[in-house]
């Protein structure tokens, strides 16, 4: 593959296709077809791009031109040949169980109001009429359970056929494995649910993607969908994800008085259902309830894009029945979608980090869903050009999956003069250095002594997911920096009381604090120390990765590019930019400075060995020094499995303080019990 001219850094240009004979046209389609087929999955099963999207259109439309000028040449297994089909032939695809409807929905009141008159005519439903439900804005999936114990799981798909992601849906805490409760157990269910990232998860995934400087997604909702598609459920198995249910495709051996019983029921057996759902019957209790949730969106930890309105009378539904693809029984209404109009003032580039140079488009300050917003990354001078946008043009602005502030679209002003298009400038905008362009990304090769990228550097140094100095933020660096008084970061370890003082915003007892907090805080391990380094593609979870494969510094900082690589996540071009990054002489001297001023960098335990390999833990109770998710980490991490109930393959149930009557039954089964002391110790 790697002679395929098309892969590494395709052409903006292609010769004219009559130009080409036969024979080259045909090698050219091939290549085209192998070149497209890699960055699909690139893009949609690995979620990391090689190449910007409108690089991949050249590509693509290249390909169709071709075939369009040769068609005897055109392959039938050609990706022009399944457009919007995603190729993760690698899933199983499955069979629902019952096709997986998706639901009417509208913005207006007037729409709702109809469907309301119309269910009152149909019928005499009895009261409450309605289930009141948040539209979770996720990913839909079908969740089966045989006799209590969990099957599989499916994405929606087409609503008839899915994805079968089991693997990855079962590393989720919130799913139960097998249903709590012995009593009413139907012997075959399968539900229907959303899985969801929470904005803060999301935070986190964005931000550990862009210092791995992989494509980020969108929004929690193309997170999720992008999360749980992966191959490898390890890397599934640390997302923040979580399920809400709320529907039952199938059931046998059980059946339900209404649809509010059956969420409780669902809710009994522990699959999760939200405590937003509520009882309705008017149409004032729906728009109150639309209001309600319209007002507490901001602060809910997951997406909803509106509320759904459902018959709780289970007969009715069957009455009222479908159409094509939606039930008569149910309706979405929809909050109006988070996108303003304004204008943008201007681009401007930013440079990070890592020396990557980043299009900011500053803009006109419009409130959005509740948010003021002035500035929307562009991300790079292609998606600028794709999106045609210059100063002084009207754009549509939206935030994107609640969170990150986005130009959606240029809003056209026919007969308005525009200004010139956008383009990267050709020098640093901040140490004039040469630039150079690496695939979609333009990159100020100077490194730290480019003050924008040592500024950010000891920004990320000092941030929470690395060193963590409380008060040396973006206005410290930016000073620390300007003044001459840091070149590289270990001369933060060299500034004295009296210097900090000397900083704008600064007084003695402050200056003192920070002094402290960095001489304190001296002794790093080794993951946080490989991050706050700010290695490129290294972020956080890399960094930690890499710190338990070496375990000490000497170690990693010789290790060639295939002792990496043998490393499970760590992909070439993390483990070439480490490498890079050892031998580098300027970095070398770095080090070695940063030991003489006492940081002193403690190594991390390799894997321990999988001492609980094989065992079964069930928590009970409340543990002291454990929420229940680390504890259940704890277990994992060693080897051992953490399960919902007692059963004959429990081995230990650890009992806290209020034990339910998993203890009772523990005893019943004659499982081993330990308090939170004996837990402790076997983890040691
Ligand atoms: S019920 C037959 N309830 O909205 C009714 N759907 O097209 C089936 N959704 O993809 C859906 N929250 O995933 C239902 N409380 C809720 C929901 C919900 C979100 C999603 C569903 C579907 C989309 C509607």
């Amino acid at each position: 593959m790697a002679e395929n001219p098309y892969i590494g850094n395709p052409p903006a240009k292609f010769e004219p296709p009559e130009s080409l004979s036969r024979k080259e046209a045909e090698n050219q389609m091939h290549e085209l077809e192998e070149a497209v087929e890699y960055h699909n999955v690139q893009y949609y099963i690995k979620n990391n791009p090689r190449i910007s999207d409108a690089a991949f259109d050249r590509l693509f439309h290249r390909l169709q031109e071709l075939e369009s000028e040769f068609p005897d040449l055109a392959s039938e297994s050609s990706p022009t040949q399944r457009i919007g089909t995603v190729p993760v032939d690698a899933l199983k695809k499955v069979k629902h169980e019952s096709i997986m409807l998706s639901l009417d929905s509208a913005l207006e009141n007037e729409k709702i109001r109809d469907f309301h008159r119309h269910i009152q005519a149909s019928g005499d439903w009895g009261k409450p009429l309605y289930v009141l439900e948040p539209k979770w804005d996720g990913l839909s999936i079908e969740v089966v359970y045989e006799q209590g114990e969990f099957m599989r799981d499916t994405t929606r798909g087409d609503g008839r056929t899915g994805e079968d992601i089991t693997k990855n849906i079962k590393t989720i805490q919130t799913l139960p494995l097998r249903l709590q409760s012995d009593v009413n157990l139907p012997s075959f269910i399968a539900v229907r649910g959303e899985v969801l990232l929470s904005k803060s998860g999301f935070q986190d995934v964005y931000r550990r993607r862009v210092e791995e400087n992989q494509a980020s997604f969108a929004n929690p909702r193309n997170a999720v969908a992008g999360i749980v598609r992966q191959l490898d459920s390890r890397q599934v198995a640390d997302k923040p994800l979580t399920i809400f249910f709320y529907e039952v495709l199938r059931i046998e051996d059980g059946q339900f008085a209404s649809h509010w019983d059956k969420l409780n029921r669902l809710q009994e057996w522990g699959l999760r259902t939200h405590n937003l759902n509520q009882h309705g019957s008017t149409f004032d209790e729906i728009e109150d309830y639309r209001q309600k949730l319209s007002d507490q969106r901001e602060d809910l930890d997951f997406e909803i894009d509106g509320i759904v309105i459902k018959l709780n009378h289970l007969q009715g539904r069957n009455t009222l029945g479908k159409r094509q693809c939606s039930p008569r029984w149910a309706m979405a209404w929809k909050f109006p979608p988070k996108k303003e109009v304004t204008r943008l003032k201007d681009i401007v580039v930013q440079v990070g980090r890592t020396g990557i140079l980043t299009p900011v488009a500053l803009l006109e300050p419009v409130h959005v869903g509740g948010v003021t917003v002035s500035r929307a990354t562009l991300h790079n001078e292609e998606e600028v050009q794709k999106k045609d946008v210059r100063p002084e043009d009207k754009v549509r602005v939206i935030r994107a999956g609640d969170v990150i502030p986005e130009i959606h679209s240029r809003i056209k002003e026919p007969g308005k003069k525009r200004t010139k298009h956008f383009s990267m400038p050709a020098k640093c905008p901040v140490c004039q250095t040469k630039l150079v362009r690496e695939g979609a990304y333009t990159l100020c090769p100077a490194g730290l002594s480019c003050k924008a990228q040592l500024k950010g550097r000891l920004e990320h140094y000092a941030s929470r997911s690395a060193v963590n100095i409380d008060t040396l933020g973006d206005k410290v660096a930016q000073q620390l920096v300007e003044r001459g008084m840091v070149h590289s970061l270990p001369d933060l370890y060299t500034l004295s009381v009296e210097e900090f003082e000397s900083l704008e915003g600064f007084a003695k007892k402050s200056a003192q604090k920070l002094f402290d907090a960095i001489h304190e805080n001296k002794t790093l391990s080794l993951d946080i120390f490989l991050c706050a380094l700010g290695i490129r593609h290294v972020g956080e979870h890399i960094a930690r990765v890499a710190a338990r494969a070496f375990g000490d510094l000497d170690s990693l900082a010789q290790a060639s590019v295939s002792d990496l690589e043998r490393i499970d996540e760590i992909e070439p071009e993390i483990a070439e930019s480490i490498v890079h990054f050892f031998q580098e002489k300027e970095n070398q001297k770095i080090l070695k400075r940063f030991e003489k001023l006492g940081v002193h960098v403690k190594p991390v335990s390799q894997p321990s060995k999988k001492t609980l390999s094989g065992k079964t833990f069930v928590f009970t109770g409340a543990l002291s020094r454990y929420t229940r998710k680390k504890a259940q980490q704890a277990v994992e991490s060693l080897g051992g499995r953490a399960a919902s109930s007692v059963s004959g393959q429990t081995d230990y149930v650890v009992a806290g303080e209020d034990p339910g009557s998993k203890l009772d039954k523990a005893k019943e089964e004659g499982v081993e019990i330990l308090d939170e002391s004996d837990f402790k110790k076997l983890l040691k």
